[in-house]
């Protein structure tokens, strides 16, 4: 009998015994491997030294007037979150709010009365009875000043700049400056489009020398990359002679840089920042589940940025991470139903599938997959008790994890997948019964998977059904694909590392075909002339009951699939 808890080289994180035993001719659940969700694992959000601001029970207080207003924040808090918890948004550059503390731009600056000078609100720790004016005219002197001070030889390119319709210094100067500039000599020039690293490039002439980018670098992935070159106006944000900007977090500078000075290869010039929508929703790149905001124009996603989560990722996320909106490209989505090959209604393909499965003498296995969502795999869970089927669970190879928020699992749902297949085998022992023609069907719920060519043949000639959302060489091995909807359009929960509910929200409705796997699975029930199952939106509606969660709750009550989403201007990032 296996160990359970013996490491092995599986390419799930859960371990698989010795080599499999010969392709038996009928597989049985009690000789074979039998996954089981690995314990939870801590919060890796990285700390985010200067928030919150809120009190928290039982922590000293302060109490101190800002505007005229009475607040009461914890102790140690800058003034800057301070004048947050009053709606009070002060003009900053360089302060982060997950980074440490530079004080260096001067644009923060607020009078504290009793003190000589004004102060950088940033740096400026709330003190008891402290009086602080935001809006004295000093201080708004010394705002426009300051603007002008750092508009002094920014290169004004806003009409070709990447960042424009999103930028700090765009808005600041929109706000707060808004005059013709008084310089009537040459600007200083600096380099352009400088090649930094795989995945940034460098505008140092935008770049307004904030130094948020340089902290990020030092404190986050620790690798410290970035630094500032000579003095005065000729000092330039620059990496180092022989470096390169490649740290597996480096694509977080684009995000924190106020102005357009750092610019994403992947995204730069694809489109602008005001044409893109913002949904709220879940990294599908591994067992950490941070959470997003994917930026979307009609159908089509552009972009992945963090959204802060102090339970699980901070502010940041990878640079892999960012790239898994990819697999939702147009060009590569399954939108209609195949059966043998051709395009067919979606009734008439799930009516063919169950005929197929109707008609078995042997055998099915069922395929739960660790990269679709709990509904999803839940729904498998009622097919498979309904046909008595093997089960099985497959996923992504694992990849490289890390300390800062990586997870070795590449795959975002394996707790969720592992606890609606119950007692499921692992995807290598899938491949060898498949080949020695141990099934007489088999059902897959998500085409990823990958099977070697002899196995993909195989599946050609017998009952092989696939909920795919792309074209992979999985789905286009078997013989009736059902157009699902990809992580982008699923209203959905995954279960990450830390045993969390992780949300999923749709950013389009889907086109053609496409359906959620749990309803698409529910209809196959139903075709099978079995009972009513739960539909997606119900399981979701279960499960947010089951971790008390207000945000899959919402979400599932609302009546559309597709929440209208926010227009992207909503100064979420930076
Ligand atoms: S490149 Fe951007 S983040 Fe870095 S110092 Fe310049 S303005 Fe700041
Ligand atoms: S750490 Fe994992 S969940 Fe977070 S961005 Fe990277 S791939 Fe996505
Ligand atoms: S934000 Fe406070 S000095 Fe820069």
């Amino acid at each position: 009998m296996a160990n359970e808890d013996q490491p092995t080289s599986g390419t799930l994180p859960f371990k698989v015994p010795e080599p499999p035993p010969p392709p038996p001719v009928r597989a049985s659940s009690k000789s074979t491997t039998i996954l089981k969700a690995p314990p939870p694992k801590p919060a890796p959000a990285p700390g985010a030294p200067n928030l919150p601001a809120p009190p928290v029970a039982g922590e000293p207080t302060v109490k101190l007037t800002i505007d005229g207003e009475h607040v009461e924040v914890r102790k140690g808090t800058n003034v800057l979150e301070a004048a947050k918890m009053l709606g009070r948004d002060i003009c900053h550059f360089c302060y982060h709010p997950g980074l440490s503390i530079a004080a260096s731009c001067r644009q923060c600056l607020v009078e504290v009365e009793k003190m000589p000078k004004l102060q950088p609100s940033c740096q400026q720790i709330v003190a008891e009875g402290m009086v602080v004016h935001t809006e004295s005219p000093a201080v708004l002197e010394a705002r426009r000043a300051m603007l002008e001070f750092t508009l002094k030889n920014h290169p004004i390119d806003c009409p070709i700049c990447d960042k424009a319709g999103e930028c700090i210094l765009q808005r600041h100067y929109m706000d707060h400056d808004h005059e013709l500039t008084r310089v009537d000599v040459p600007k200083i020039r600096k380099p352009k489009h400088k090649d930094i690293g795989r995945d940034i490039v460098l505008d140092a002439e935008r770049c307004i020398l904030c130094s948020r980018c340089v902290r990020f670098c030092e404190e986050i992935p620790g690798t410290g990359e970035l630094g500032m070159m000579n003095r005065g106006d000729h000092e330039i944000l620059d990496i180092a002679n022989g470096h390169r900007l490649d740290n597996p977090y480096s694509v977080n500078v684009v995000d924190i840089c106020p102005v357009g000075a750092l610019t994403s290869k992947d995204f730069r010039f694809q489109v602008r920042a005001w044409e893109l929508k913002a949904t709220f929703t879940t990294c599908p790149g591994c067992a950490t589940g941070c959470a997003v905001e994917l930026h979307t124009k009609h159908e089509t996603a552009y972009r992945l940025v963090p959204r802060y989560d102090p339970a699980v990722n901070g502010h940041w996320m990878c640079d892999p991470g960012r790239l898994t909106y990819k697999e939702t490209a147009p060009e590569e989505r399954v939108r209609y139903a195949k059966v043998d090959g051709e395009d067919v209604p979606l009734g008439h393909a799930i009516a063919t599938a169950a005929r197929r499965l109707r008609g078995r003498t042997r055998k099915v296995a069922v395929v739960f997959s660790a990269q679709a969502s709990n509904e999803a795999n839940a729904a498998l869970a009622d097919l498979a008790d309904l046909l008595e089927a093997e089960r099985f669970i497959v996923g992504k190879p694992n990849w490289q994890g890390d300390d800062i928020l990586r997870d070795t699992d590449q795959n975002p749902n394996t707790r969720g997948a592992l606890t609606a297949a119950g007692l499921a085998r692992h995807e290598g022992e899938l491949g060898l019964e498949l080949a020695g023609r141990a099934y007489e069907a088999v059902v897959f719920l998500d085409g990823t998977f990958e099977l070697s060519e002899v196995v993909r043949t195989s599946l050609k000639s017998l009952p092989s059904i696939c909920l795919a959302d792309r074209w992979t060489p999985l789905a286009e091995s078997c013989t009736v694909v059902l157009p699902a909807v990809s992580w982008a359009e699923t209203l959905g929960s995954f279960v990450n590392r830390q045993g969390r509910l992780r949300v999923l929200q749709p950013a389009w409705r889907p086109e053609g075909d496409r359906r959620e796997r749990a309803d698409l699975l529910r209809d196959l029930v139903m075709a099978l002339g079995e009972q009513d199952l739960p539909t997606s939106r119900e399981r979701s509606r279960t499960l947010a009951e089951q971790h008390d969660n207000d945000e899959l709750r919402a979400l599932s009550a609302m009546p559309t699939a597709a929440r209208p989403t926010l227009l992207r201007f909503t100064h979420t990032r930076g």
